[in-house]
């Protein structure tokens, strides 16, 4: 399985049969100005919620890809819907959906979620993948919440994407928790450096995983990294 990580909570998987691609936000983001999106044609995009760090390019992404699934919840999946991105599955929290590359469920999130245009963008969610022969966690942008347990007790997870940027979402410690919660001992960070409230000192994030024996990846921007 290759990661490349392209900003803030952006990512695309690549299977090896299959691409999915988790919340663009390339072109507004000044650190990721090196990356050429028209090269991102991903089989599948997935969206957490409506933020604008998480959707901007969504619609150019899905116009220029050989006819993509969109999979968000169902207030996300309708806002595209209307802008003609019509091939998509929309979902709501505690629903798997069963697909090509294997599944997904989408699962709680604590964080709020509006459209770029103020549209309300229903309840904010993460999403459990089993693709690839791995099984993965990705949680959007959320607070670190009990319900991350639930997780464990269904899954094994392989590795799990974690906001540590704190100020929206977590922060390393409660990341670090979460690892624990949801039953992994790696952790992809993301959601952090782009704004000057969430920018992070690597070294103490870093120096924070070593010591409680959680493998920490900070994945460069626009560099691929293979697990
Ligand atoms: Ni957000
Ligand atoms: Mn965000």
């Amino acid at each position: 399985m290759k990661i490349t990580y392209y900003g803030q909570s952006c990512f695309l998987v690549d299977t090896g049969k299959h691409t999915l691609l988790f919340d663009p936000f390339i072109s507004p983001n000044p650190l990721a100005k090196a990356i050429d999106i028209s090269s991102i044609k991903p089989d599948f995009i997935l969206v957490s919620h409506g933020h604008g760090d998480h959707v901007a390019d969504v619609e150019t992404i899905y116009k220029q890809s050989d006819s993509p699934l969109l999979i968000s919840n169902f207030e996300v999946v309708n806002w595209f819907g209307e802008k003609g991105l019509e091939n998509a599955r929309p979902m709501n929290h505690g629903g798997k959906a069963h697909l090509d590359f294997g599944t997904v469920k989408m699962v709680n999130a604590i964080h709020s979620s509006n459209m770029p245009d103020g549209t309300y963008g229903g309840n904010p969610a993460g999403f459990v993948v089993e693709a690839g022969g791995k099984t993965f966690y990705f949680a959007g942008d959320t607070a670190l919440t009990m319900d991350m347990q639930l997780i464990k007790q269904q899954y094994k997870i392989d590795f799990a994407f974690l906001p540590i940027g704190d100020n929206f979402t977590m922060g390393i410690d409660d990341a670090l928790i979460a690892a624990d919660f949801v039953g992994t001992s790696h952790v992809i960070g993301m959601h952090y450096d782009t704004f000057p409230p969430i920018t992070i000192d690597k070294e103490d994030v870093l120096a924070k995983a070593k010591q409680k024996n959680i493998d920490l990846t900070l994945i460069t921007i626009g560099e691929t990294f293979n697990l």
